[in-house]
């Protein structure tokens, strides 16, 4: 385990089975049908990667980039900082999301994608931590569900630190307070 953290959360075999599982749902719920996949970057980053490969039908992928955050706590803000490259008008969408956790983030992106017209918009997330919703979004596709805790690993951050981890870990409080650096 990395010595930032106090407990891992969400082991790799875990997560594994996790995400699989989600993949065999999707392949299910979509057959005959191209999914597109949208990531939220960059958390979405390692889940998305193994999702993908979960399912078993065409995928199209394309990204969007937003900013909420800053540090450890939500500002309620969001900005588009990178957007989609394709249309998605009459795809069938599948928002890829890290971990929904006011849910404010992803009450935005569908606000936004469904005045571009897809078939279906859905939204497909690997953490939800419902402990902190403030917007009530209607999530399809739900990885684990998580108590009120600031996770890191596979894919999620710290001040840009920790996403290679390949399992989901909790912070220590002194790893949040010494707010490393990577250079
Ligand atoms: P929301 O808008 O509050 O739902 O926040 C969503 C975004 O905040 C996620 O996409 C994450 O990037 C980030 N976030 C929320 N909780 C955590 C956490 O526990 N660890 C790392 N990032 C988090
Ligand atoms: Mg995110």
């Amino acid at each position: 385990m990395h010595k930032d953290l106090q407990e891992i959360l969400i082991p790799t075999a875990e997560l594994d089975a996790g995400v699989k599982k989600l993949g065999e749902r999707i392949s299910k719920d979509y057959a005959g049908r191209c999914v597109t996949l949208v990531g939220v970057l960059k958390g979405c980053t390692l889940f998305l990667a193994d999702l993908a490969r979960s399912i078993s039908l065409d995928v199209r992928l394309d990204f969007m980039m937003l900013s909420s955050y800053s540090g450890e706590h939500s500002t309620g803000v969001v900005r588009i900082l990178l957007d989609l490259k394709e249309s998605i008008e009459d795809c069938d969408v599948l928002i890829v999301e890290d971990i929904v956790d006011s849910g404010l983030t992803m009450e935005y992106m569908l606000q936004n994608l469904k005045t571009r017209r897809p078939r279906s918009l859905e939204i497909c997330t690997l953490l939800d931590k419902p402990s902190r919703r403030k917007a009530n979004v209607p999530i399809k596709y739900t990885g684990f569900t998580i108590a009120d805790k600031f996770v890191v690993g596979y894919g999620l951050d710290y001040n840009g630190i920790y996403r290679n981890l390949p399992y989901v870990g909790v912070l220590n409080a002194s790893a949040i307070e010494g707010k490393k650096i990577c250079r």
